[in-house]
């Protein structure tokens, strides 16, 4: 059984964590983005736009197996268990790592892992305050000064024309973006994909990853605000 317990207080085990659960995380973030996009689609007919039907589409999806909703619900909690274990392990590979370094090693520590790590920390922190009132404002629409249920693009319009909520949100992607670069960068890392030519391969990769996912949901405030979306 000590075997158990050590393997769960093995900083690699909490690595593991935090791969694991960040691949989900990204995995949800490439598809809400490619999602989102459906908002250049338009309309199919007077008042309905393709992203309505597409948030409709996410409440249907699996029936007959599954109820109005549930899919959402399931893939909800699986989110949810996601960010906190991701949270939780990156706290708990702080407090390792914090440990384990000796107060006289502090100012020998490397300048660009202690930006990265501080990056990911702060970075992390915005993200989840705008999750936070991102449901309240396009999900639930309790800050959203115009909100009704179903009618995403209409949501959408009004809320990015007021340019401090689209400057809010284009913030918030920025530091996502950020979040991404490093994460995917550390991901290989943990993989053991590292060396100086894998090195670079990791760099543009994880690069160019976050630019795309950035870019696509940078996309939508933007168009919305220069008046291409209305
Ligand atoms: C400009 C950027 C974004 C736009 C325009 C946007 C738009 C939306 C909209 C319209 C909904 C409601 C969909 C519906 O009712 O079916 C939604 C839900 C959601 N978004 Fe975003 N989003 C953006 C960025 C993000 C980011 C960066 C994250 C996470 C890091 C995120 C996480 C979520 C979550 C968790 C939900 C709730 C899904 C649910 O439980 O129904 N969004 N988003």
């Amino acid at each position: 059984m000590t075997w158990i317990l050590e393997i769960y207080r093995s900083a690699m085990a909490k690595k593991a964590v935090m791969a694991v659960t960040g691949v989900v995380l990204f995995g949800f973030v490439l598809g809400h983005m490619v999602g989102n996009l459906k908002v250049f689609l338009g309309p199919v007919e007077s008042d309905i736009y393709k992203i309505d039907l597409y948030a409709e589409g996410l409440r249907t999806f699996g029936a007959p197996f599954l109820g109005h909703g549930e899919f959402l619900w399931i893939t909800r909690f699986g989110l949810l268990a996601a960010v906190g274990l991701h949270i939780l392990s990156a706290w708990q590979l702080t407090v390792l790592n914090n440990k384990a370094r000796p107060t006289s090693y502090r100012k020998q520590t490397s300048q660009a892992s202690t930006y990265a790590s501080r990056t990911m920390r702060y970075g992390g922190v915005i993200i989840l305050l705008f999750v936070i009132y991102h449901l309240l404002h396009l999900t639930t629409g309790h800050v959203h000064t115009d909100f009704e249920h179903g009618k995403v693009y209409r949501n959408l319009v009004i809320a990015f024309q007021n340019p401090l909520v689209a400057a809010f949100y284009m913030l918030a992607v920025t530091s996502l973006g950020f979040h991404l670069y490093h994460g995917l960068w550390s991901f290989f890392q943990s993989l053991g994909l590292s060396g100086p030519r894998l090195d670079v391969f990791r760099r543009q990769f994880a690069a160019v990853f976050a630019v795309i996912v950035t870019a696509g949901f940078l996309s939508v405030p933007v168009a919305i605000l220069t008046g291409l979306v209305n």
